[in-house]
Formats: structure tokens, sequence, C-alpha cells
């Protein structure tokens, strides 16, 4: 079992490292505060090749493999978790999503933009009624001679309003159930798609996150990716691969606190010391640095796996469960290591913390990532 990263790994890391730390922590707490989309930083990030990093330079990616995206994302996310969510939905949903179902047409006309980064895109999946319960799709795609008409509501979509291209889940044969959903590319600007308001979030306040919805959305049959009812599948198979992303990123938001924590305590004095030399304080981060290691590992196994082309459903399920839930823990922590200052924005943690709940809530909370995984622990 080898567990050292190439140079190449190594580098990507750096440079992602190198953009957090330099650019995206410059204007990051006004970006919260007033919820700004970050497109320079957008911009700048497809120059770097982050925005279609596993994509085949044929179609406009970088080519790099699962494990240099956990590292990217996890660097980034020690600064800016809005960011690393546009580029997690942009790699691991949508691109993944085309690289591997995509004929050729859809990729040359959709894959290559979103890859280069010149458009961003998103997956349009959950709705008022179906979250968790994601077999229950009631967006319709009904089928007529050419073409296929959508009508529906979508909620808690990223990127709704700043991506150009959708990739929507819909119900064409209601009687079929699961196996009568398709999968849909759809340009946003299509005629009869709307916008609801910018959700007030919590945390993640700089990513836009809306509903979309759809009144007699005319989309062309060879927008349909793969056969005929291949939807939920496709969903399961795409959101799969995404919780590799979003693994890390509350990877990156549980390191990151750390990486803060640990700072802070080596200055902060009290009863005549640095409060690192306080057990309370040293075992707290002793803590969260097996913590992170665990999550870490888990991440880079689960990417591992993708890359060699292993099933990962269990694998991400447990990434992304047990990563989003330390990233709660620890940035709690690193909030209460900061005492007072960790209350106030000026030390980052508190944000850090609001954006890890979001890690335990989408993509599939950590209750279906623990229906995910009893189930393959139970199965005859
Ligand atoms: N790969 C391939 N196929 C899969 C699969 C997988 N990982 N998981 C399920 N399937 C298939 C099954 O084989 C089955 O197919 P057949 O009936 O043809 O055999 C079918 O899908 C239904 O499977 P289940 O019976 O297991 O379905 P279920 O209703 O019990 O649900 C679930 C399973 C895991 C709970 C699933 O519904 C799920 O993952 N829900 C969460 C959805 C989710 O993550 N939503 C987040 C939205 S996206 C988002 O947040 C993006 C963002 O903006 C950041």
């Amino acid at each position: 079992m080898n567990f050292e990263l190439t140079e190449e790994q190594l580098m990507i890391k750096q440079a992602a490292r190198d953009y957090a730390q330099r650019e995206l922590i410059q204007d990051v707490t006004e970006r919260d505060e007033k919820a700004i989309f970050p497109e320079k930083h957008i911009k700048n990030l497809a120059e770097l090749g982050f925005m279609g990093m596993m994509v085949d330079p044929e179609y406009g990616g970088s080519g790099m493999d699962t494990i240099s995206y956990v590292l990217a994302m996890e660097e980034l996310s020690k600064v800016d978790a809005s960011v690393s969510v546009i580029m997690s939905v942009n790699n691991s949903l949508v691109c993944y999503g085309l690289s591997r179902f995509g004929n050729e047409d859809q990729k040359q006309k959709y894959l290559t933009p979103l890859a280069k980064g010149e458009v961003i895109g998103a997956f349009l999946l959950s709705e008022p009624e179906a979250g968790s319960d994601a077999t229950h799709q009631n967006t319709t795609a009904d089928e007529k001679d050419d073409h296929y008409v959508l009508n529906g509501t979508k909620n808690w979509i990223t990127s709704a309003d700043s991506a150009s291209t959708y990739i929507v889940i819909a119900q064409t044969y209601p009687e079929k159930k699961h196996r009568g959903i398709n999968a849909f590319i759809v340009e946003k600007d299509s005629p009869g798609i709307s916008l609801g308001p910018h959700e007030d979030k919590m945390g993640m306040r700089s990513s836009d996150t809306h509903s979309v919805m759809f009144t007699d959305v005319v989309v062309p049959k060879e927008n349909r990716i793969g056969e005929d009812g291949f939807g939920f599948k496709f969903a399961m198979m795409i959101l799969e691969a995404g919780r590799i992303g979003i693994a890390s990123q509350a990877l990156g938001l549980a390191s990151g606190a750390m990486e803060r924590a640990a700072a802070y305590a080596k200055e902060r004095k009290t009863f005549g010391t640095e409060i690192a030399n306080h057990q309370a304080i040293a075992f707290k981060l002793a803590d969260m640095a097996v913590k992170i290691e665990n999550a870490r590992n888990l991440c880079l196994k689960a990417a591992w796996l993708k890359d060699n082309h292993k099933p990962i459903t269990v694998a991400s399920a447990m990434a992304k469960q047990y990563a989003a839930d330390i990233a709660m823990e620890v940035t709690t922590e690193a909030v209460q290591i900061h005492g007072g200052y960790g209350y106030v924005k000026e030390y980052h943690v508190e944000r850090l913390m609001r954006e890890a709940k979001l890690t335990q809530i989408y993509e599939g909370t950590s209750e279906i990532q623990k229906i995910v995984i009893s189930r393959d622990v139970l199965k005859e």
C-alpha cells in the first residue's frame, strides 16, 4: 500500500493552497456577509484548470485524477467553501456525469465549455417533496415527437442563477416509478424557466442557491442523457462520485479550522502561558488531528477506488458521512478554543462552523449516507 502522493499531486495541492491563502482569503468575509457570487475567483480557478479537473483534455479538461481533486478541494475549502461547492458541483456532478454518460455530441457541445470553465453547470434533482427521497420526482418530462416538455419545480439548486447548463432529473413514465425517470441537459436560458429568490443561507452564502421552475420547457430529444429511463441510476451514480467532493470540502473545513485554532493557541495567553500549553486545549487539538486524518484517509481511499474503476458507493458514503460529522465537531471546537474571538467574524472560525453544517445536509444528509452504509453491512 502506497500512501505517498506523486510530484504532480503535491503541485496541485500547493497551487490550490496558494490560491486560497493569497487570493480567496482577501474578500471572503465581505462575500459571505453580502452573499456576493465569486465570479472573479471562478474565472481564476478555471485558468488553473480546476473547473474540469478530471475531464479528458480532448474535451477541455485537465486530465487530473480524483486524488488531486480531493487535495485541491481540501485546500480551497479551508478558506472558502462557497467557491469549493461551485467547483465541486461543476466537476463531480455535471462534468463527471457528461464525461461518463454523455454522447459525443453532448460532450462537444456542453462538456467542453464546462470543463474549460467558460460556463458553469448545475445539477437539478431535489424538489420540494423529493430531497432525500429522490425516487419521487414530481417534475415531469412528457415525450412529444422530437422533444420533451418539462414542468415542475426544483429546490436548493447550487449555482442556479450563475450556471448556463443544467442537468435536470425528471419523470417521464410515472407508472414505472424510478425506472421511468430521465436526465436531461437543459440550457438555462430556455423559454419557460424561472428562478425563485436567492436563498438567504446560514453558510456558503456567496454560492447562489435558488428554486428553479419549469413551465412547458422544450428540451430536444438529443439532450436526454443515456437510454430512456436511465435517469435515476444516472443520478445515483453521479451523486456517489459527487460525495467525494463534498467529503473533501468537509475535510477542508475541519482542517482549516484546526490550523486556525492551533495558530491561535500558540499566540493567546492565559494564566501566564500560551493556551496551547494547557492540556485542555492541546488535547482538543489532538482529537481534531485524529478525526481529520481519518476523514482524509476515507476521502483519499474513495478517490483511489474511483480512479481505479472500483465500486465507490459505500466508500464515498463513509467519507461523506464521517467527514461532514467531524467537520461540525472540529469547527465547533475551534470556535471554543478561540473563546469570544471565535464568535466574531474576524477570526473566520464561526463562518467555517456555519459552512460545516451544510455538509451534513446536502448531497445526501448524514442519515442518507448511513442508509447506504448500513444496507451494505446488512446485505445477505
Ligand atoms: N448506483 C447505481 N444504481 C443505484 C445506486 C447507485 N449508487 N443506488 C441505487 N441505485 C438503483 C438501485 O439499484 C435501484 O435500481 P433497480 O430498482 O432498477 O434495481 C434503484 O436505484 C432504486 O434504489 P433503492 O431501492 O436503493 O432506492 P431508495 O428509494 O431506497 O433510495 C437512497 C436510495 C440512497 C436513499 C437515494 O434516494 C438517495 O441517495 N437519496 C439522497 C439524494 C441526494 O443525495 N440528494 C441531494 C441532492 S443533490 C445536491 O445536494 C447537489 C448540490 O446542489 C450540492
